[in-house]
């Protein structure tokens, strides 16, 4: 993206997957504080994303306004706030007339939104597509992006299509993220009803790993850690494979009230290395045999962050050859577990590990 923005993936928290439309003033100013004193802050974490339902209606000039009951403050006294702590400022606007809760969309007011929005303070736009009718997808986000670029202020563009326009094949100077897949559901895999389980999202999100790179990365959707659907040991699995995907890294729980397991994941300071890695690579499966996977990504430097992924129901040794890295067979390599958080004895050949049912090993493997 021609903004030079996000040129890692994007880090922050999202109000949508734990309070959906329930949000007010109290809701985001808690999730800025939870946020800079949880040590989410010092770990990475910057941009506080305000999803659906924040809007009132347009006043006579056409003006969106915030929803007067639910943030009497404003939204410019409230991005003032996170700023004050240090943090970042995101608002959600959909491409449509309408929002997909039914309230006011851009369209027809692109550049009249942007201006309020770069008024605000506002450091992070996410796009939604809901009631677009027969409106095309490249040319409505083009609008948009061109809209932020001419106020002069950084806005990050997050595309929120669920891939159905394609964006992959055509954003890359358009938006700095876009989605892939529909919404995640908090649940391991799809069940009746609900069709984009955590691992669904993953098979989705592999295909497109060369779309990826500094600027412009695809988005598998948000962080469900802590949410409750899912086992720690689940939730340590999206973690690193949302990491080994360069995706961005939108929490999506309640800080306020997170535990401590939860915080343990989300800070993983390792992990988030190999999401925030410098080569902005798009980490791949290397290896699949049923259940057992490898995925290896490459790092700056010349390393692999490799994640042995068991999706099966009992625990499974899986194993990792240089040859799926690309690395000579013979040479012997360093190997650093990412979740225990420590140095393992030299590999050569291959690293192999006892891997949890619905879990990963995380390990860095350098010369
Ligand atoms: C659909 C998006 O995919 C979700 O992430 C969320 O923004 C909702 N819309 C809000 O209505």
């Amino acid at each position: 993206q021609p903004n030079g923005l996000a040129l890692t993936p994007p880090m922050g928290w999202n109000s949508w997957n734990h309070f959906g439309c329930n949000i007010d003033e109290r809701t985001i100013r808690a999730a800025a504080d939870a946020m800079a004193s949880s040590g989410m802050k010092d770990a990475g974490y910057q941009y506080v994303v305000i999803d659906d339902c924040w809007h009132g209606p347009r006043d006579a000039e056409g003006n969106i306004t915030a929803d007067a009951g639910r943030f009497p403050s404003g939204i410019k006294a409230l991005a003032d706030y996170i700023h004050s702590k240090g943090l970042k400022f995101g608002i959600y606007s959909d491409a449509g007339s309408k929002t997909c809760a039914g309230r006011p969309g851009s369209r027809g007011h692109e550049y009249q939104d942007a201006r309020t929005y770069a008024s605000w303070g506002v450091d992070y736009l996410k796009y939604d597509w809901c009631n677009t009718g027969t409106q095309d997808g490249e040319s409505s986000y083009t609008l948009m992006s061109d809209a932020l670029r001419a106020t002069g202020r950084p806005i990050v563009f997050s595309q929120c299509d669920w891939g159905s326009n394609k964006d992959w094949l055509w954003a890359q100077n358009v938006g700095n993220l876009w989605r892939t897949t529909g919404d995640i559901y908090d649940g391991w895999e799809s069940r009746a009803g609900r069709q984009n389980g955590m691992t669904n999202i993953v098979d989705m999100q592999a295909e497109l790993a060369h779309y990826a790179g500094p600027g412009h990365w695809n988005d598998p959707d948000m962080l469900e850690i802590g949410n409750g659907g899912m086992s720690n040991e689940e939730y340590k699995s999206q973690f690193s494979l949302w990491a080994e995907m360069a995706a961005p890294l939108m929490a999506g729980n309640d800080l306020a009230h997170m535990s401590a397991e939860t915080k343990v994941i989300l800070t993983n300071r390792e992990v988030i290395a190999v999401d925030q890695d410098a080569l902005g690579v798009q980490g791949q499966r290397v290896f699949k045999d049923g259940d057992r996977e490898v995925w290896s990504k490459p790092l700056k430097g010349g390393g692999r962050a490799v994640v042995l992924f068991n999706r099966g129901a009992q625990a499974s040794r899986i194993a990792a050859d240089w040859g799926m890295l690309g690395y000579p067979r013979g040479v012997a390599m360093r190997v650093r577990d990412l979740w225990q958080h420590k140095d393992l004895p030299r590999a050569s050949g291959s690293f192999a590990a006892e891997v949890p049912s619905h879990g990963v090993v995380m390990v860095r493997i350098d010369n």
